[in-house]
């Protein structure tokens, strides 16, 4: 799509929970992984458009803590699109500067094959000047987790006496996330007809807007982006206020 459309107001931070890859590959007598492997192209392509409409902040919701528990050969083509994604980026770096695109990968790196965690470390170092649209990639990633692994880190500083508990606040909180400094999600997306969180960004996802529909992920095209984003221009934030 060529045509960039205008908005009177943009979310600044979109979340985006990629679901229904799987049942798209059903619904066409496929194995499951090719919905993810269509799912991926999908990713790329919402993830240009959007840096192109302007949205300054995107977060991928690609792989949970939780979907370890899946077939060995699920997670393992899934872990390979992974790779070819990495490692398609690194030999693209020319490409990648026009686009400036930043990316950043929330989660637990432990756990993740290692050779995809080194490509991981060179896309976030060799895109960390860019300056367009920052995009979190979510793998191996849990809300839960994350805010353990947050109050781990701030009380470890009580511990030693760097911090008193009272000085503990909701920023302190939130600057200890992975999301560190960057602004709430706006609008979480959910695709494929579920209605939860399913433990995405839910210390940040206090005052998100949802949009939900039963597209597939791997159908979702960038007149749905549209659609979430002339919805969502029509809405009336109050954060708790009237
Ligand atoms: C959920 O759909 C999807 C996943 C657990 C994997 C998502 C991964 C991708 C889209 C690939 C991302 C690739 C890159 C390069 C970022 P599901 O399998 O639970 O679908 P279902 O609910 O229909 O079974």
């Amino acid at each position: 799509m060529s045509d960039i459309p205008k908005f009177d107001v943009l979310p600044e931070h979109i979340g985006i929970i990629m679901d229904g890859n799987g049942r798209w590959a059903k619904q066409r007598g496929l194995k499951r992984t090719e919905g993810h492997k269509e799912g991926a192209k999908v990713f790329k392509r919402i993830c240009e458009y959007a840096a192109d409409i302007g949205i300054k902040y995107l977060t991928f919701y690609a792989f949970s803590t939780e979907n370890w528990k899946r077939p060995p050969e699920e997670v393992s083509v899934i872990m390979d699109i992974f790779r070819d994604y990495l490692g398609e980026a690194e030999e693209r770096q020319e490409e990648n500067r026009q686009k400036q695109l930043r990316m950043r990968f929330i989660g637990i790196r432990e756990g993740i094959p290692e050779d995809i965690q080194i490509l991981m470390d060179q896309l976030e170092k060799n895109s960390d000047d860019k300056n367009k649209t920052v995009v979190n990639l979510a793998i191996n990633y849990g809300g839960r987790s994350e805010l353990v692994n947050a109050v781990k880190k701030i009380s470890k500083k009580v511990a030693s006496g760097e911090l008193s508990a009272e000085d503990i606040d909701e920023e302190m909180i939130s600057s200890n996330l992975y999301t560190a400094n960057q602004p709430d999600p706006d609008i979480i997306i959910r695709p494929s007809g579920e209605y939860r969180l399913s433990n995405f960004m839910i210390w940040q996802a206090a005052y998100s807007e949802f949009w939900y529909s039963d597209v597939l992920w791997p159908d979702f095209t960038e007149e749905h982006l549209i659609s979430v984003l002339r919805d969502y221009e029509k809405r009336n934030r109050r954060f708790g206020g009237i």
